[in-house]
């Protein structure tokens, strides 16, 4: 059941109305779908059996009360229980089994698939919202194309008729371009902090609409050649290529039995 009758309290009445258009409609009409669901948001931590934030601190020791020693680095309270569940939450779900598949089978997801998924992924957080991220899509004869430039960029000197085949390694290559813009208030870090940030999003994107990637880069990405290749601007910066397919079946059902164990969170976590 709705725990919020009306979202207007949590929507702010100052705010202008957008243009109504069907696809803002079906977005909005989603976005508060996924808050007003009571479990996912702020309040569910309500839920959890911990006191509450006041609770807490209205069963502190008064500042007079506390010793004038400097208090020792505590790290994080981990004592009151989290209401978040990676397994049960779709999106949590995810991301928490998301993994880079190396061999893919050669079904890939359609031009009008990928604008769909870009479309999500155009979510990403970026500072005074600059895009400076773009894809580009290689597929066919475009990989042998790769291939030579990365080639060439490594002196790299063939048999006639041979080529280089690593591009070959999935159908749909997506190369990732980082294109900062001149902007005072964002530096270039953190242009390359939302490419990275779309990069990363698509994979995920991509494996929830149940298709396999693996993110490959190397030494040569940005040389000379292979930059010309993509058509870079001064100062784009290819992030590397989603090598992308389908999910082999018995790669499938090895995932289906089997769980990879996640990394310890505590080390990703820390106080000042
Ligand atoms: C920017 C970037 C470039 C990468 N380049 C390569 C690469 O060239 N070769 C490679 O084996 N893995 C590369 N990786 C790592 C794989 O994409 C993958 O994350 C890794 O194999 C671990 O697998 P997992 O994603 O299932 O944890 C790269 C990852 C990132 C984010």
């Amino acid at each position: 059941m709705s725990k919020h009758k009306d979202s207007s309290e949590h929507r702010g009445s100052k705010r202008k109305k957008p243009k109504s258009d069907g696809a803002c409609e079906v977005t909005k009409g989603r976005v508060r779908a996924h808050f007003l669901d009571g479990e996912t948001g702020p309040w569910a931590k309500k839920l959890a059996a911990g006191p509450s934030a006041e609770e807490t601190s209205a069963a502190a020791p008064a500042p007079d009360e506390q010793t004038a020693l400097p208090s020792p680095r505590l790290g994080p309270d981990y004592s009151a229980p989290s209401s978040i569940d990676i397994v049960a939450d779709p999106v949590l779900h995810a991301i928490s089994t998301r993994r880079s598949i190396s061999k893919l089978d050669p079904e890939t997801p359609n031009d009008s698939d990928l604008r769909e998924l870009i479309h999500a992924v155009s979510s990403v957080a970026d500072h005074k919202g600059l895009k400076p991220w773009r894809f580009i899509i290689i597929r066919g004869e475009d990989r042998i194309r790769l291939g030579a430039a990365l080639d060439e960029a490594g002196g790299v000197h063939r048999k006639s008729g041979e080529i280089n085949e690593k591009p070959l390694r999935a159908e749909l290559l997506l190369a990732l371009v980082a294109a900062p813009q001149d902007n005072p208030k964002v530096p270039e870090w953190e242009q390359h902090a939302t490419a990275a940030g779309a990069g990363h999003l698509l994979e995920l994107a991509l494996w929830q609409a149940g298709w396999g990637v693996m993110w490959r880069s190397g030494n040569l990405t940005n040389e000379p050649a292979v930059r010309r290749l993509h058509r870079l601007k001064d100062k784009e910066l290819l992030m590397g290529w989603l090598y992308i397919g389908a999910v082999p079946e018995r790669y499938r059902q090895r995932m289906v039995n089997s769980t990879r164990p996640l990394p310890d969170p505590e080390q990703f976590l820390d106080t000042l």
